[in-house]
């Protein structure tokens, strides 16, 4: 009785509460504009700080939630990146603790201008100088508002802009107006058209970049942590969290790839992704025991079908313990027999690992656990908190804590005693909860009825209890997004230790994972618009960091059918991470699971992601180190052509010199096709494109065929001889190279090529690389060259490694050369080539009979005589 009323006497509590914390929300939102006045100022060469203090009199609904003193600190970065922090000046806050490469702020060549900042109503305009425009606006006049649980601002520019990114979520390209929430979740691939706020999926990506009617563009970076939304409109974005402080980022771009590389520079490079991830990858969830992994594996050879890397699920696990096996369908012993096979064809296993460790007295790993004390702790009882996830009752690893990258690094140790895998899969990492908040305790603490305002649905929804307690006094109301995140890292600590590239494939991200791990966009439909999401999903990934990324081929829920697996898998076998992966529920869809039509056009992808291999890896490692995208929007090469904005995945580029026109609908065998104004070559036979009025041309994509892709005139790219007939690419490595030269209006064309071990972490701080830069240009009337330039060497080909160029495809060319001279350190020496020119197709082949290595010499002279 005594507790039934002390529980209504709380329940009232709480519901008052709520309803003055909502009641305060309202006020503060109806408060016009920014309660702040500057009170202070101090300006050097390297910023301005100043301080703000509420002013009651433009503002009557303080209280202790509201936050009295604001102090402001303008860092001038870099001259394209300016800092805007506002702190609490009395009290600490929780700061997101991610390690940004350190900089100096530069002071120096600002490309941006800050209007001054004076004592009074707090305003702060940020304009770019090149064009005048205002990149970052707090104006007075805009809701401005700075509370415990709830700050809220808005970069009001003022001209009309579309807005790009702010993940993750499956979204159109450019986001409609609306508002999207950004906080990790579970939750399978609703479309969010920014009108149902709990749309919001795994990772909280607070990145955007908003392009203007001219075209050019600008970026920002909400560096918090915590549940919040943030509302595109006409000409703002508007950002509300619910905790953290302000720490706001503004790229001035101009160009939308530019602030894609100011984001980078701030945010880290993404790791080396290893050389066999770069292949084709097979999964399921239902494989029932490890003879139907092997009959894959087999079938794979068996339909003479390259596969590096075969994944198990959940389904290999005793119990559903993360590192154990199931002893009865999953038997060690057979186990291992399979991978030796595995291995001797070159291939790869990767497993998947689970957030939740499943609380069972005889699991090691929770004991172990329990024993270094890692877990989260509960907020209602003394002991972890407790979730249910496949397990049942789970804890979850507290990454905050400092036992907690041993403790994980000792189990992944002890489970690679039990077998051998080359890459680890984090699965549920949100952390994902089948129970809203913990076993036998209802979410009370801190709630959507105790919060003054809420983005979606209540934060407690499928988590932990957000009042769960971290190491150092860190609440899961803070870290909620960041459990991911600080998982991928410690996972990433393993395959530091050997020196490998991490391959880690994660489901939540934040800010920076991408410099420990890839990203796959987790439960996706084998339906026809999630061919084209996971288009912009990647774009997506690309921009935040994490280029190596690609969404479940052929679809997770549903069944797929013939013809849209087949367009899945050319489609998917171009993203940087290709993996097929299905659902439990769902038909097979592996490439001989239905007709030719499937069969066919998988082995032409997965054969074509081969022979275009060397180019992925090089294109890939230049992000690595440099920043940057690989796969992206055709916009973003040609950022004048506002064509290419919209419908942006009906023709994504792959680097500088290759375009794809994916065929995304049913039913369809050809279609009139968009390009950028620019030269294009049919990639696979070197017919020129000849675009009608409107850029555009009629494309065939009949079944089973190959997916239209076109080489950019200007560009040479690497493609490998053995790609028709290898099975791995570790086989692949052993292939000679050839040459597509695709000329541009003045005959000439570059590109480079890197070679590596394809496997080591510190390849790029050890420069133990090999990189190439092809030069192809006019000397004269009658004579071309072909310079083979060493950027730089750090690298030594093991015996046989991609050993020769055997031949020179020179697309865009009637004429044939009479000769071919090769020359290096000052020798010339005459080539015996066999040479063949398509007159009709304007494509002229040099077969070698020696055997040139592709990075020894200086390069190729072509004379051509006077024909
Ligand atoms: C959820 C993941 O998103 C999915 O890919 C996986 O198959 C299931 N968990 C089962 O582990």
């Amino acid at each position: 009785m005594v507790k039934s009323l002390v529980l209504l006497l709380f329940t009232l509590l709480s519901l008052a509460c709520a309803i003055n914390n909502k009641f305060l929300a309202d006020k503060i939102l109806s408060a016009d504009g920014n309660p702040y006045v500057v009170t202070k100022v101090t300006t050097s060469t390297y910023g301005i700080v100043a301080l703000a203090q509420l002013s009651l009199t433009s503002y009557q609904a303080a209280s202790e939630q509201v936050i009295q003193s604001l102090t402001i600190s303008i860092q001038f970065d870099t001259n394209t990146r300016v800092r805007v922090k506002i702190t609490d000046t009395d009290n600490e806050r929780w700061e997101v603790p991610i390690s940004i490469p350190s900089y100096t702020p530069s002071g120096q060549n600002l490309q941006y201008t800050i209007s001054p900042i004076v004592e009074g109503p707090l305003s702060i305009q940020i304009t770019r100088n090149l064009d005048k425009k205002v990149v970052f606006n707090l104006n007075p006049a805009q809701p401005f508002f700075y509370n415990n649980q709830d700050i809220g601002f808005s970069n009001y520019v003022g001209y009309p802009i579309s807005v790009i990114g702010l993940g993750e979520r499956v979204s159109t390209f450019v986001l409609a107006q609306g508002t999207y929430t950004l906080y990790s979740r579970d939750r399978g691939s609703p479309i969010d058209t920014g009108s149902t706020p709990d749309s919001n999926m795994y990772s909280s990506q607070p990145f955007y970049l908003a392009i203007d009617d001219d075209l050019a563009a600008h970026g920002a970076l909400l560096l918090n942590s915590n549940a919040m939304s943030a509302t595109v409109g006409e000409n703002y974005v508007e950002f509300r969290t619910t905790g953290g402080i302000i720490d706001f980022y503004v790229f001035v771009g101009p160009e939308p790839e530019a602030v894609i590389n100011q984001y980078h520079d701030l945010i880290g490079y993404p790791v080396l992704t290893p050389w066999w991830g770069l292949g084709w990858h097979q999964c399921r969830y239902g494989f029932q025991n490890i003879s139907v992994v092997e009959e894959v594996t087999n079938d794979y050879t068996y339909y003479d079908i390259p596969l590096d890397v075969m994944w198990i699920d959940i389904d290999y696990m005793n119990e559903f313990q993360d590192f154990t096996l199931n002893p009865v369908t999953y038997p060690q012993a057979n186990f291992t027999k399979w991978i030796n096979q595995l291995h001797s064809s070159n291939k790869h296993f990767v497993p998947i690992t689970d957030a939740g460790i499943g609380v069972n007295p005889s699991y090691q790993a929770y004991l172990d656990g329990l024993k270094q004390n890692v877990y989260i702790q509960s907020a209602y009882v003394s002991g972890p908190t407790q979730g249910v996830v496949w397990p049942g009752t789970s804890v979850f690893v507290d990454f905050f804590h400092p036992n907690s990258t041993n403790f994980w690094f000792n189990q992944i140790l002890k489970f690679e005693k039990l077998t051998s895998f080359s890459g680890i899969w984090i699965d549920m990492n949100e952390a994902s909860n089948f129970i809203n908040g913990e076993v036998g305790h209802s979410p009370s603490i801190i709630t959507n009825l105790t919060m003054p305002y809420t983005p979606g649905e209540d934060v407690n929804m499928r988590s932990l209890d957000v009042a769960s307690k971290h190491y150092g006094g860190l609440l899961e109301y803070d870290v909620h997004s960041l459990f991911g995140f600080t998982e991928t890292i410690a996972t990433y600590r393993y395959f530091e230790v050997y020196n490998l590239r991490p391959f880690i494939i994660t489901r939540s991200s934040f800010v920076g994972t991408g410099r420990y791990a890839g990203k796959w966009s987790g439960d996706n439909k084998s339906l026809w618009p999630f061919l084209e999401y996971s288009i912009t999903g990647i774009y997506n990934f690309g921009m935040f960091g994490i280029p190596f990324s690609g969404a479940d081929i052929c679809g997770f829920q549903l069944n797929t059918t013939e013809e849209m697996c087949a367009r899945w898998t050319q489609l998917g076998t171009l993203y940087p991470f290709s993996r097929n992966h299905n659902g439990i529920d769902s038909i097979d869809q592996y490439p001989w699971s239905f007709g030719s039509d499937l069969l066919e056009t998988s082995k032409l992808a997965i054969r074509n992601k081969y022979w275009l291999m060397l180019y992925f890896s090089t294109e890939m490692f230049k992000v690595s180190q440099n920043g940057g995208i690989f796969f992206k929007p055709a916009f973003f090469e040609y950022p004048d052509d506002a064509n290419l904005l919209n419908n942006s995945s009906e023709h994504f580029m792959l680097g500088k010199g290759l375009i794809v026109h994916p065929c995304l609908w049913e039913g369809i065998d050809g279609r009139v096709s968009y390009f950028p104004d620019d030269i294009w070559y049919n990639l696979y036979n070197g017919n020129k494109t000849i675009l009608d009025a409107q850029n555009s041309v009629y494309l065939d994509m009949t079944l089973p065929g190959d997916i239209p892709i076109h080489v950019r005139g200007g560009h040479i790219i690497p493609t490998l001889d053995t790609s028709k007939t290898v099975l791995d690419v570790e086989t692949l490595r052993k292939s000679p190279i050839t040459l597509i030269v695709a000329l541009d209006q003045n005959g000439k064309a570059q590109g480079d090529v890197v070679f590596d071990d394809g496997v080591s972490l510190d390849t790029l701080s050890r420069g133990h690389y090999t990189q190439i830069h092809y030069n192809y240009w006019n000397k004269n009337a009658t004579t071309t060259v072909l310079t083979i330039q060493t950027v730089h060497r750090g690298y030594k080909m093991i015996q046989g490694e991609f050993p020769y160029i055997s031949s020179i495809v020179i697309y865009g060319i009637n004429r044939k050369p009479q000769s071919v001279i090769f020359y290096s350190g000052g020798t010339y020496t005459p080539l015996s080539a066999s040479i063949s020119l398509d007159v009709g197709d304007s494509v002229c082949t040099i077969w070698f009979s020696s055997q040139i290595s592709p990075d020894r010499y200086d390069g190729f002279i072509f004379n051509f005589g006077s024909q």
